[in-house]
C-alpha cells in the first residue's frame, strides 16, 4: 500500500504524468493550477461537470461523524478552527492534497488528529462524502467506499466561495 507521504508527494508537481485518465485530469486541473500558480482572480471550475462520488445518505452519515470527531477542531461549517478550513478556497489551494485520494489519506491516516485512523473505514467514506458535498460535489446513486476514495483520482477543486 502507498504511504500517505508518498502520496502527498505525487500532488501538485506529479500529476498528469502517467495517468490513464490524463487528458480528463488536466482539463479538470488546468484553473486549478492556473489559480495555485498566481491567479488569485480565476473562479473555480464552474460548469465543469462534476462526477458523483457518493450517496446523499452516506453524507448525512457522514455529517454526523463529522460534527462527533471533527467540529471540535475544524469548525460546524468547516470554515476552520484550530484545524484548517475544509471548505471553499483552502480546499484548492496550493496546497498539496489536490485529489479524493490525497486528501483521504490525510484524512484516514492522519484524522482525527491525536487520535488518528481510529474511526472504522464506513465513518473515513461517508465523512470524506459529507466533505464533498459541502464542497459541492453532488450525490450520485454509487456510494464511496474507503476503497474508492482511497483509489479516487478526482480532483478537489470546492464549489463554494
Ligand atoms: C484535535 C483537532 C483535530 C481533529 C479532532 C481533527 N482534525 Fe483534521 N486537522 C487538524 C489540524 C491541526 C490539521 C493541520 C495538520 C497539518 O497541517 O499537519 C488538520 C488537517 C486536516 C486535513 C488536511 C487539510 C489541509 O488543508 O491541510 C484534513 C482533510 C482534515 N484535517 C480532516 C479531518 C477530519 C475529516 C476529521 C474528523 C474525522 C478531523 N480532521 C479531525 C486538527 C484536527
Amino acid at each position: 500500500m502507498t504511504r500517505p507521504e508518498d502520496r502527498r508527494r505525487q500532488g501538485m508537481a506529479g500529476r498528469g504524468t502517467g495517468l490513464g485518465a490524463g487528458i480528463i485530469i488536466a482539463s479538470l486541473c488546468t484553473p486549478f493550477v492556473a489559480a495555485a500558480a498566481s491567479a488569485p482572480t480565476s473562479a473555480p471550475t464552474s460548469g465543469e461537470a462534476l462526477p458523483t462520488l457518493f450517496t446523499s445518505s452516506e453524507a448525512a452519515q457522514g455529517r454526523i461523524v463529522f460534527e462527533q470527531h471533527c467540529a471540535a477542531c475544524h469548525g460546524d461549517d468547516l470554515r476552520g478552527k484550530i484545524g484548517p478550513a475544509l471548505i471553499g478556497p483552502a480546499l484548492g489551494s496550493a496546497r498539496d492534497h489536490t485529489t479524493v485520494s490525497v486528501m483521504f489519506s490525510v484524512i484516514a491516516f492522519e484524522m482525527p488528529a491525536g487520535d488518528p485512523a481510529s474511526l472504522t473505514r464506513q465513518n473515513y467514506a461517508d465523512v470524506m462524502a459529507y466533505i464533498l458535498q459541502r464542497n459541492g460535489y453532488p450525490a450520485g446513486t454509487h456510494p464511496l467506499s474507503y476503497t474508492t476514495a482511497e483509489a479516487s483520482k478526482t480532483p478537489l477543486i470546492s464549489q463554494q466561495r
